[in-house]
Formats: C-alpha cells, structure tokens, sequence
C-alpha cells in the first residue's frame, strides 16, 4: 500500500511537471525536446521519472541558451558571430533567476569582435567549453580596433566553462612596430575585457595568442579571477596576461601566464588587489604600472601579491612610473614569492619609458611610491 501511494504519488509530480515542462519548452523552443523514451512501467518507473522531474523542475529557472541552437556551426570555418549575438541577446533579456549561455565543446567558433552587454536581466553563466577563435582580418577590427570579446554592464556575471580563446595573434605581432620596425605603432585589440561590471567570476579558461593584452579588467568591482592559464610566446609583442586596470576588489588566483609582456599589471585605479598562487614566465613579471605615462595623476593602493613563482621572466616584481607624472602607489606587498632565472627579481623603476609610445625627458617629479613591503621572497638564480 504504501508502495502503491509513492508511486501514485510519483505519477502525479511527473505529469505536473511534464505539463511544467512543456509550457516552458513552448516558450524557450530552444531546448532539445523532451522524450521520455522509458516504456518499462514497474515501479522503477516512477524513481526514473523523478530524477527527470527534478532536472527538468531545475531547467525552469536555470534557462539553457546553447550557441548551437542560434545558428553557431562550430566548424572553426564559418563566422559564428551573428549566432553568438543572437544568443546573448536571448539569454541578456531572458527574465528571471539564473540563465546559462552555452559554447558547447569539441566546436571551434570563429569570431569577430563582439561586445557582450548588459545590463541583463537575469543572473549569467556563460560557458565556453569549446575554442573561440578571433578573425585575424583587421578590418574586421575597424569598428572597435581595441578589442576582439568584450562583456560590459553586466552584473553577477560567471564566465568559466574549461575552454580557449584563441586571439590569433600572429599577424598583430608581425605587424607590431617592435617587430618590425617600418611599421607605426599601434596598439592591437585586447582579447577578452571585461568593463564596468560588478560581482564578477572569471575561472577555468585558457587564452592564448592574444592579438595584445589577454585579459582585462576594468573599471570593474568585485572581481575573483581564479583557474586562468594565459599562453602566448616570449616574443609576442605587449601580450600582457592579465591586465587590472580602475578595478577593485579584485582577487586574482591560481593562474599560470606565460606571455611576451607582464603575467599581471596593475595599473591607475585599482584598490584593493590581491594575487594568490600565480605562475608566471616567461614575460616581464607582475608588475605595479607602468603609471604616470603622460603627466597623468594616476594611484594604485592596497596591492598584496602571495604566493608566485616566477621564472625565465626579464622582471620579477616590479613597479614602474614614468617620469613627470603624479599620484601614488601605496600599501604594496609582495610575499612569498620564488624566483628562478629572473634578470631583474625586485626592481622599482621611477624613471620608466617605452621610448615607442612616448618620448622620455628628463623630469623632476614622477608618481609617489610608498609603504611597499617584500617578504620571504626567494631568489635563485639570476638570468644574465
Ligand atoms: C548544445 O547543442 C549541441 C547541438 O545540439 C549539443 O550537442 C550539446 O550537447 C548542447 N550542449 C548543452 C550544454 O546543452
Ligand atoms: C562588493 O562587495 C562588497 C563586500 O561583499 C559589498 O559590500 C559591495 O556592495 C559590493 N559592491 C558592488 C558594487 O557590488
Ligand atoms: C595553484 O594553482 C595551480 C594552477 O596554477 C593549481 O593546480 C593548484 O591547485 C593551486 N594550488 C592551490 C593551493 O590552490
Ligand atoms: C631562462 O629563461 C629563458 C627565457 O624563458 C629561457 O630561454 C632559458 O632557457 C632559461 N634558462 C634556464 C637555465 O632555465
Ligand atoms: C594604506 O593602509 C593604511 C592602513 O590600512 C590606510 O590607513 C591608508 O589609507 C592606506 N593608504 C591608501 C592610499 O589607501
Ligand atoms: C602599509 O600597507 C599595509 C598593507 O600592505 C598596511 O597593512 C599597513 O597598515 C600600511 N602602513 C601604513 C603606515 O600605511
């Protein structure tokens, strides 16, 4: 009897919710059509039915917007940007709870710069599980030549999902006038930047090739950054990794760059700024700057770098400022941090240039740099 009262009741929260169901796959055609193909009608029916019940209880309000569903092909061929726009719009307007965006895996999409804005209306998780690969046609680029994916305005987002981004970089390196030296220098898109958003999650992605800077933050608040691995070669001109810049409160860990520029760097307005467990080499180090480029009154404060091990980099941790600017760069700490095969393991440079974005004159003054602390950092061997 009381078998019989569990199944009865199992029966009826299966129909509710297939009815549940239907409704919603009505409204979202989307998703792929419900079957319930089990034919066996003993009592094992109504657990099975259950679990379905209950994924399906959750899909309501965890809404799936897959790429594929919007037209995406997934070949690495075809220009799979309409169908990623189209998908964003959906799930950016999609009302209610929590929605999740989907770039399935084993697919390569190939992509024009695209800007991902909110704000949106429901909580987003957006999962790149497969390659996102970047047009290397610049004219693709003319409309926005600094950036290939940008999220912006969103709140309460969650990037993550396992996957790459490939900014293809190879044609913006050839092209770099520090490469090649007939050519003007231009700065080249960031591959992925994420501008004016709050409560923000970023974790499990590779980027790599990186057209310029990998991953930027900005003019954001309440960031965690965790599970990142940056690839890029050593000749790869200002790939910086991961790049802060008027961001605070922004956790950064478990990251692994490997670049052409610095892992990290920590640039004007950001407070707050903490860097846990990074790997870093080759490239330029973690660096505080460059600030002050311009005469610009630019301040950096509360910065605590912990746990890095940094190798075959030409800096280790370093702040540097150009001359004639103004502000300051404060409370700074960098601790327990190894370094092998670093030319310059601790270095703060006040009279910083890169003499292919400005000239360098001599000045008196530069950005205030105080409170900096350096704990149990180790050094092993010098790069020469
Ligand atoms: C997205 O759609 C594709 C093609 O229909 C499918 O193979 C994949 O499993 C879907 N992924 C998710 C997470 O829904
Ligand atoms: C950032 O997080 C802090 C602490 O959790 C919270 O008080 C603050 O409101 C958040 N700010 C924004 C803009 O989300
Ligand atoms: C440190 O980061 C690496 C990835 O770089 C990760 O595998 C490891 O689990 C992290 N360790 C801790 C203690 O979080
Ligand atoms: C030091 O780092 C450079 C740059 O990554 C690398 O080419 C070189 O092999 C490294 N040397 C040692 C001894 O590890
Ligand atoms: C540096 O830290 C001290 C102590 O926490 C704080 O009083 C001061 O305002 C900080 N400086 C800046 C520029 O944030
Ligand atoms: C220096 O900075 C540390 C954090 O890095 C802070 O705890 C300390 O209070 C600061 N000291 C002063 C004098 O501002």
């Amino acid at each position: 009897m009381a078998l019989l009262r569990h199944f009865l009741l199992s029966s009826t929260i299966v129909i509710i919710s297939f009815a549940a169901c239907s409704s919603y796959f009505q409204e979202f055609p989307l998703i792929t059509t419900y079957v319930d193909d089990d034919d066996d009608d003993d009592g094992t029916l109504s657990s099975k039915n259950l679990i379905k019940q209950n994924t399906c209880g959750l899909s309501s309000s965890l809404q799936i917007f897959n790429v594929s569903d919007y037209g995406a092909k997934g070949d690495g061929k075809t220009d799979d940007t309409q169908a990623f726009e189209k998908a964003w719009e959906a799930v950016c307007s999609s009302g209610g709870g929590e929605a999740v965006f989907v770039a399935p895996q084993d697919n390569i999409y190939l992509l024009k710069p695209i800007r991902f804005s909110g704000p949106c209306k429901s909580k987003i998780s957006f999962q790149i599980s497969g390659v996102l690969i970047a047009s290397n046609n610049p004219s693709d680029y003319s409309k926005d030549p600094g950036h290939w994916l940008v999220f912006a305005k969103v709140q309460q987002l969650v990037v993550n999902g396992g996957g790459t981004l490939d900014g293809k970089g190879t044609i913006w390196w050839e092209n770099s006038c520090k490469r090649n030296k007939n050519k003007p220098c231009k700065d080249a898109p960031t591959a992925l930047t994420f501008a004016n958003c709050e409560d923000l999650i970023v974790e499990n992605l590779k980027i790599r090739n990186a057209q310029q800077i990998h991953i930027s933050f900005q003019d954001s608040v309440n960031v965690t950054a965790s599970g990142l691995i940056v690839a890029s070669p050593e000749d790869s001109p200002n790939t910086d990794g991961i790049h802060v810049t008027n961001t605070q409160n922004i956790k950064i860990s478990s990251s692994i760059a490997a670049a052409g520029d610095d892992c990290i760097s920590i640039v004007d307005g950001s407070r707050n700024v903490e860097a846990t467990n990074i790997t870093c080499g080759p490239g330029h180090g973690i660096s505080i700057g460059s600030l002050g480029a311009g005469k610009s009154k630019d301040i950096v404060s509360g910065v605590m770098v912990n746990g890095a091990k940094i190798s075959g980099t030409t800096n280790g941790v370093r702040i540097k400022t150009w001359p004639g600017g103004s502000g300051i760069a404060s409370n700074i700490t960098f601790q327990n941090i190894e370094m092998d095969n670093v030319t310059n393991p601790i270095i703060i440079d006040q009279n910083y240039c890169d003499k292919k974005k400005m000239s360098c004159k001599q000045m008196d003054s530069a950005v205030q740099i105080s409170n900096v602390s350096y704990l149990a950092v180790r050094i092993f061997h010098a790069r020469r």
